[in-house]
C-alpha cells in the first residue's frame, strides 16, 4: 500500500516512489500540511509546530490559541475566515457571501487511479502501480463538497493531485477560483524556478530567490502559452542538476492558469496551481460538479536532473497513449520553410523525392494546401483542397509521396477561421467574441468558439472528411493566436466566464475523438511552435513542434529549458536552412544536425537546393539518427552543461539498462588561445566499460564521470561534436 491511514494520529502518509507526502485532520477538522520530501519510515506529529501569534492571525476556537488557519499549514485553504494568504478556492453565494469554510467529512483509499472526466491526465495501466486516496470537504452550511484526489505512484517520486467540487446543497453556487493544488511548505529558503518566454523563444529558465509576498506565472491568453508554461518548482538553495531538494508542479491543462508561491509573514511559502481565476467563474446549479485539471508534483532530493527525469518517464509512459506512445517516431520532412505558400504538386514530389534518397520516412504538407491560401489573409475553416495548387486534388498528391515508399502528413489549424471563409460567411456567430465589439483579428484570423457542441462537430467532421478520405499518416495540429473579446453567444450572462475553460474543454472532445477514430495517425501538436507545450496536449499527442525558432543557437536553450519537465521523445526538432530565417544566422549542417538529432528529428528546408555534399552529410545525419532513435527517444536524459550560463552547451541520453549513451557538445563562439575543458559524462554505470566511436581504446564509466574527457580543439564558431558510447560487456 502506497497512501496508510492512522486512525490514532489522523493522519495519512502518501508514499510514492522514495519520497513521503503526510497530511493529517487537525483540529476541528481542518486538513493539515505535515511534510513532503524524502521517504520517511515513520514520524510523529512533531512534525506540525504551531505557535502562539497576536491577533492579527485570529483563532477560530478561543479554547485553543495554537490554532490559527493564518499559521496553519493547509492542503486546501478557504477565503474569509481567518487565513490571510492566497486561497485556494473561492466561491459566491446566492447572497453575495464569499464565505465557505470547507473541513473534512470523510475519506477512501483506493487502488490504481481513477480517470479524469472530461481532463487529460496520467494513468495507470494496472491498479497495483499507485494508490489513490479521495478526501471529502464538506461545508455544511452550503452543502458544497470539494473531493480533494491525491495519487501516489509506486514507482516514482510523482504525487498527483486534483478536485472535484459538487454542489450537494440547494442554491447556486459560483466558483470564483478553483485551484488544483495548495502546498504549504514550513520555510521559505527556496529558489523560485520557471520556464518563460515568447513566441520562437520558449521555455527559458529563471531562477530567483523566493521574495517576501507574492511571486507568480501565469497565463491570460487561452493557451497555456509561449510566454509562462504552467511549472514552477522550489528548490532548495544548493540544488544543481545533481544535488538538492526539488519540488516540481506541473498542470496537465492547455488554458490559462496561474502558479505561485507566497511567503508570509511567519516565512512559510505557500505554492498553488491551477486554472488562472482571472476572467474565470463557473456556475454550479445544485447537483453539478466541476473538476479541476490535474497536477503532477515530483520531488527530487538528487536535484533538478532526477526531478526532469521522473516527469520524463512518468509522461512518456503513464501521460502520452496510443499506438505511437512506445513506438519510434519517423525522420521528416516538412515544406513550411521550404516553401511557405508557394508551391504547387511538383515542387512538393520533388522535395519528397529527394528526401526519399536521402533516407527521410515522412513527408509533412503544411499550411496553404486549402481553400484559396496563397498568403496568410484567407480560408482557415474552409478545409478542402486548393484545386489551384493541387489540381488533382489531395488524395493524388498522397498517393504520388507513398508511391516514392513515404509516409504522407497534413498541416490543420482547425480552431481558426479567417474571416474571408465560406465558414465565416455562412457562420459569422461561431468565433469567439462579445456582443457589439471589435473582434480583433490576429495574423487575420479569428477562434472559432469551441464551447458550443455544434462548432466542435464541424471541426471533427471536416478533418475527419480529409483523414478518411486521404492517406494521411500524420497530422500537424497548429494553432496561431491568442483569444480576445472571450465570449460565447451560445452562453448566458452568468457563465460568460466560463467560455474560456469551456473551450479548453471542447478541444479536448475534439481530440479525444480524433486521436481514437484514427489510432494510426500520428498527431504532432503546434501553436506557433511551442504556444501550448503542455501536459494537456500531451496525453493526446505523444509530440508538439517545440518551436518555430529552428536556429541551432537559439535551439540550445529552448531544448534545454523544454527538458525540465518534457521528454525529449516529445520535441519536435528540425534542420533548416542558412542564414536561418528566423534569426539570419549561418550554423554549419553539422551543428543543425546534432541539436536537431535530441528531439524527433526532421528537416525543414528545401532539400532540392542542396549541394551532392550536403546530400551527402544529411544522408550520414538521417543513417546515424535512426540507429540511435530508440536511444534518443526513449532513453534517460542528463543536462550536463547549461547553455543558459555558459557560451557552451551539452547533454547526454542513456539507455535504461546504461549500456548506450549518446552524447552531445555545442559550442557557440570560438575563443582564442582557449584552456583545456572536460566534460564529465553522467548517468553511466560506474563497473561497466564502454566504449566510444571513433575513439581508440576503453573508457570505465566511473573515468568517464568522475575523471572526464577533454574536449578535443575546435575550430570557429557554432561547433558541436556528439559521442556515442556502448558498453563492452
Ligand atoms: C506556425 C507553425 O509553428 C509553423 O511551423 C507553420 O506550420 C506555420 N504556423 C504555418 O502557418
Amino acid at each position: 500500500m502506497s497512501i496508510v491511514y492512522d486512525e490514532n494520529t489522523r493522519s495519512f502518509h502518501l508514499k510514492a516512489g522514495n519520497s513521503s507526502y503526510i497530511l493529517q485532520i487537525h483540529d476541528e477538522n481542518y486538513l493539515a500540511h505535515l511534510y513532503w520530501g524524502r521517504k520517511l519510515k515513520k514520524f510523529n506529529t512533531e512534525l506540525l509546530s504551531l505557535k502562539r501569534r497576536g491577533s492579527f492571525s485570529p483563532n477560530p476556537d478561543p479554547n485553543n490559541e495554537l490554532l490559527s488557519l493564518d499559521t496553519l499549514p493547509q492542503e486546501y485553504p478557504s477565503y474569509g475566515t481567518s487565513d490571510f494568504r492566497v486561497p485556494a478556492y473561492s466561491v459566491q453565494l446566492e447572497n453575495g457571501s464569499t464565505i465557505t469554510d470547507l473541513r473534512y467529512d470523510s475519506h477512501k483509499i483506493i487502488k490504481g487511479k481513477p480517470k479524469l472526466e472530461n481532463l487529460p491526465a496520467t494513468y495507470v495501466e494496472n491498479d497495483d502501480e499507485a494508490d489513490t486516496l479521495e478526501i471529502v470537504l464538506y461545508d455544511s452550511l452550503i452543502g458544497l463538497k470539494a473531493i480533494l484526489s491525491y495519487t501516489a505512484y509506486e514507482k516514482y517520486d510523482a504525487i498527483t493531485r486534483n478536485v472535484r467540487f459538487i454542489n450537494s446543497g440547494n442554491t447556486k453556487l459560483k466558483l470564483l477560483s478553483a485551484l488544483s493544488t495548495s502546498v504549504d511548505f514550513d520555510n521559505c529558503t527556496y529558489d523560485f524556478m520557471h520556464l518563460h518566454g515568447s513566441w520562437a523563444r520558449e521555455r527559458q529558465i529563471e531562477r530567483t530567490p523566493l521574495i517576501n509576498g507574492n511571486q507568480s506565472v501565469e497565463s491570460r491568453r487561452g493557451a497555456s502559452s509561449h510566454q509562462h508554461n504552467p511549472f514552477i518548482a522550489l528548490l532548495s538553495k544548493d540544488a544543481t542538476e545533481e544535488h538538492g531538494d526539488v519540488y516540481g508542479f506541473n498542470l496537465v491543462y492547455s488554458g490559462n492558469f496561474i502558479a505561485q508561491a507566497e511567503v508570509d509573514q511567519y516565512k512559510t511559502t505557500r505554492v498553488s496551481i491551477g486554472i488562472n481565476p482571472f476572467d474565470f467563474s463557473w456556475v454550479l446549479e445544485p447537483n453539478e460538479t466541476f473538476q479541476t485539471p490535474e497536477t503532477v508534483m515530483v520531488y527530487s532530493s538528487n536535484g533538478i536532473g532526477e526531478m526532469s527525469r521522473t516527469y520524463h518517464k512518468l509522461y512518456r509512459s503513464r501521460l502520452c497513449r496510443g499506438n505511437f506512445r512506445d513506438t519510434t517516431r519517423p525522420v521528416l520532412v516538412n515544406n513550411w520553410e521550404a516553401t511557405y505558400f508557394d508551391f504547387n504538386a511538383e515542387k512538393i514530389e520533388n522535395i519528397a523525392s529527394v528526401a526519399k534518397e536521402l533516407g527521410i520516412e515522412l513527408f509533412v504538407l503544411d499550411d496553404g494546401w486549402f481553400g484559396k491560401r496563397d498568403n496568410d489573409d484567407c480560408s482557415l475553416g474552409d478545409w478542402i483542397a486548393d484545386s489551384k495548387k493541387l489540381p488533382e486534388g489531395l488524395d493524388d498528391l498522397a498517393n504520388r509521396i507513398n508511391k516514392l515508399d513515404l509516409k504522407f502528413g497534413l498541416w490543420f489549424e482547425p480552431e481558426m477561421v479567417s474571416p474571408d471563409s465560406d465558414l465565416y460567411r455562412s457562420h459569422p456567430d461561431w468565433c469567439l467574441h462579445v456582443p457589439d465589439r471589435r473582434r480583433t483579428q490576429a495574423r487575420q484570423q479569428l477562434i472559432l468558439d469551441l464551447s458550443r457542441e455544434d462548432v466542435c462537430e464541424y471541426i471533427i467532421r471536416s478533418v475527419s472528411d480529409i483523414l478518411s478520405t486521404v492517406n494521411v499518416e500524420y497530422v500537424k495540429w497548429d494553432m496561431n493566436r491568442n483569444m480576445t473579446e472571450i465570449g460565447s453567444e451560445y452562453l448566458p450572462p452568468e457563465r460568460q466566464r466560463e467560455t474560456a475553460h469551456r473551450y479548453i474543454l471542447g478541444l479536448y472532445k475534439i481530440y479525444e475523438k480524433l486521436t481514437t477514430n484514427f489510432p494510426n495517425i500520428l498527431f504532432e501538436g503546434c501553436s506557433g511552435g511551442g504556444g501550448r507545450f503542455d501536459a494537456g496536449i500531451l496525453y493526446y499527442m505523444p509530440q508538439i513542434w517545440t518551436s518555430d525558432d529552428t536556429d541551432a543557437v537559439e535551439r540550445l536553450k529552448i531544448q534545454y529549458g523544454t527538458s525540465i519537465v518534457y521528454p525529449i521523445s516529445t520535441m519536435g526538432s528540425h534542420v533548416s536552412a542558412v542564414p536561418n530565417h528566423q534569426v539570419h544566422r549561418n550554423t554549419p549542417l553539422k551543428m543543425r544536425g546534432d541539436v536537431a538529432m535530441s528531439g524527433n528529428f526532421g528537416y525543414e528546408l528545401d532539400l532540392t537546393k542542396f549541394s551532392e555534399e550536403e546530400k551527402e552529410i544529411v544522408k550520414n545525419q538521417v543513417e546515424e539518427y535512426k540507429s540511435l532513435r530508440e536511444l534518443i527517444q526513449f532513453g534517460d536524459m542528463y543536462r550536463l552543461i547549461s547553455p543558459f550560463e555558459n557560451d557552451e552547451a551539452a547533454w547526454m541520453v542513456v539507455s535504461e539498462d546504461k549500456t548506450q549513451a549518446f552524447v552531445a557538445y555545442f559550442r557557440v563562439l570560438g575563443t582564442p588561445n582557449e584552456p583545456i575543458s572536460k566534460i564529465y559524462f553522467r548517468g553511466l554505470d560506474p563497473n561497466k566499460d564502454y566504449s566510444i566511436e571513433g575513439k581508440e581504446g576503453v573508457f570505465s564509466g566511473d573515468e568517464l564521470m568522475y575523471a572526464g574527457l577533454t574536449i578535443p580543439d575546435l575550430e570557429g564558431d557554432y561547433q558541436s561534436i556528439t559521442w556515442v558510447l556502448k558498453s563492452t560487456i
